[in-house]
């Protein structure tokens, strides 16, 4: 009698399906059913995903969604929901979902120290922003010198910079913004120097965003920044200028933010999901409030469809089971997003904190190691700039590399044949990765131009796609706040459903402290005169070479 566990033996099946002769091969899947596009293709409203051109037929997807039953899929979605800890290595939910549901939604959150009413305070710190940004764009808020506030500067880095930087950027670059975002995360001090090179001090609102208000580089600029507006306008000036986004209310008042000026949230978000959050500050005063509600809308319309709807036509779940068809069946170990789209041109970096933050972990929620690949690596750009960069090597290179496709169908500009050229690329390199080019088709193309034999021996190889790469198009009709929202709650389920197959919990971030640690230990080190610590050889050498570079002894 077999002792595998049910989830075992659905991994188990997942891995013979993807063994088979020929599992990997798609475009016999199409040969196979006419019917395969519309068949593969899932849609919420306007809102398409096609998996179609992926080797997942219908004995692998039934494999997917049996693991996703024998993972338990449908609990931890509940008590996703219901605002249990889901977070467990921090004992927290992950209520995000709380931040962009009506005020009535009864969403409640567990926190170490209790339960919090997650709807309440979130329909509380929405009033407060919205009060604050109608204030401010109708110049009831002015700087220290009497002058209207013309930019925001959000301070912030990881997700309190991300999500923020990349939502505005999405909406004010086809639409003129009410106010100028601009965004500071590097503790680099060039990006600093840049930033009070171009603007304004007078006109310019500042705003400290930290969950924890304790991270070393946000609070580096926020000092710099203070002492920008205190030099230019005087200490008195601060108060005015500046307001901070975050759950540390001693840290904000220790800085000298009035408590009027806080815009809080709770330890139940998650930096990386904050952006629904007061972190959206920014997003609201650039592009508006009516456009920040209507991205929480669009948010609260996917985590509706993500709660309701069966596995076979959940787009979160489907997308999150072809990552794991991809990954763990397939043995990927890169993953493409290509957004053809401007406006988009900084979600994949809030892709990459998002999955790579979430799941890019190897223990198990219980302690135990995770059963093989997690998070893959996430890279892209806006297209058709890949297809001059690194497309080259989705199409020819040794390893299979999925892509997301993101397309719009309707632009804001008024230019449609720009963007009918735009989405024929989108259309071409999905057709490209699926068809491939043989090697008799090159060499008839060849022989048909004139070339030699000999010139067809030797360039023809070179020539050659294996096509048969797997890639989803996600296509909607216009780019919104709406549309938006919708597509970021889209990935941000897929990570759950995925951290949850893998046993992981997608809501902590150990992995990023070890280095912070270190780092301030190796700061004073880095003193002139400083004694040096002790290090590896390598680490040591380098710090003396730092030293000695800057003409300094160590
Ligand atoms: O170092 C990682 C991280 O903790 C992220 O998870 C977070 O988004 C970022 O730092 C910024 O943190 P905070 O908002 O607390 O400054």
């Amino acid at each position: 009698m077999s002792t595998e566990s049910p989830l075992d033996a659905a991994w188990s099946r997942l891995d013979a399906l993807a063994a088979k002769p020929g599992g990997r091969r798609i475009t016999p899947l199409f040969a196979a059913d006419a019917d395969r596009a519309r068949r593969f293709t899932v849609t919420l409203d306007d809102l398409a995903l096609d998996l179609s051109k992926t080797a997942i037929d219908e004995a692998a997807l039934d494999a997917l969604i049996g693991l996703a039953d024998a993972a338990g899929l449908e609990s931890f979605r509940a008590r996703l929901f219901a605002g249990e800890a889901v977070n467990a290595t921090e004992g927290r939910a992950a209520m995000h979902m709380a931040l962009r549901a009506a005020a009535d939604a009864g969403f409640h959150a567990a926190l170490p120290g209790g339960i919090d009413d997650a709807s309440a305070l979130a329909a509380e710190e929405r009033a407060h922003m919205r009060d604050f940004v109608a204030a401010m764009h109708a110049g009831r808020i002015l700087g220290a010198t009497g002058e209207r506030f013309t930019h925001v500067l959000n301070i912030g880095i990881g997700g309190s910079d991300l999500g923020p930087r990349m939502a505005t950027e999405a909406l004010t670059t086809a639409r003129a913004p009410i106010m100028q975002a601009r965004f500071l995360s590097n503790v680099d001090g060039h990006a600093f120097a840049q930033i009070a090179r171009e603007l304004d001090p007078a006109r310019t609102l500042v705003l400290v965003a930290s969950k924890t208000f304790t991270t070393q580089e946000t609070a580096t600029n926020a000092a710099a920044a203070r002492a920008w507006i205190a030099a230019a306008l005087g200490e008195a000036a601060v108060a005015r200028h500046f307001a901070a986004l975050s759950t540390n209310l001693r840290g904000t008042a220790a800085f000298g933010i009035a408590p009027d000026r806080v815009f809080g949230f709770r330890d139940w978000v998650g930096g990386r999901f904050s952006l629904w959050s007061s972190i959206g500050l920014s997003i609201a005063l650039a592009a508006g409030w009516d456009a920040f509600q209507a991205m929480l809308d669009g948010a609260a319309s996917m985590d509706r469809h993500f709660r309701t709807a069966p596995w076979r036509e959940n787009l979160p779940v489907l997308l999150g089971l072809a990552g794991i068809w991809h990954v763990n069946a397939l043995g990927c170990a890169t993953h493409c997003v290509l957004a053809y789209d401007d406006r988009l041109r900084r979600f994949p970096a809030f892709l990459q904190q998002l999955e790579m933050e979430s799941n890019g972990k190897s223990v198990r929620l219980d302690g135990g190691k995770a059963r093989g690949a997690t998070c893959p690596v996430v890279f892209g750009e806006p297209g058709t700039n890949a297809q001059h960069s690194f497309m080259q090597l989705v199409h020819q290179g040794p390893a299979v590399i999925p892509v997301d496709f993101i397309l719009a169908a309707e632009p804001d500009h008024d230019r449609p044949e720009a963007h009918r050229i735009l989405a024929a690329n989108v259309f071409a390199q999905a057709e490209a990765l699926l068809r491939g080019k043989s090697l008799d088709a090159v060499r008839a193309e060849m022989a048909k131009a004139g070339a030699s034999p000999a010139e067809i021996d030797r360039i023809a190889p070179h020539r050659v796609f294996t096509g048969e790469r797997p890639s989803i198009t996600i296509l909607f009709r216009r780019l919104d706040p709406f549309s938006l929202g919708r597509l970021i709650a889209l990935y941000e389920h897929k990570v759950a459903v995925q951290g949850c197959i893998w046993g992981i919990n997608s809501f902590d971030q150990w992995g990023v402290e070890l280095g912070k640690v270190l780092a301030s230990g190796i700061l004073p080190e880095l003193s002139p005169g400083a004694t040096p610590g002790s290090h590896d050889a390598s680490t040591a050498a380098l710090i003396a070479r730092f030293h000695a570079l800057r003409g300094e002894t160590a």
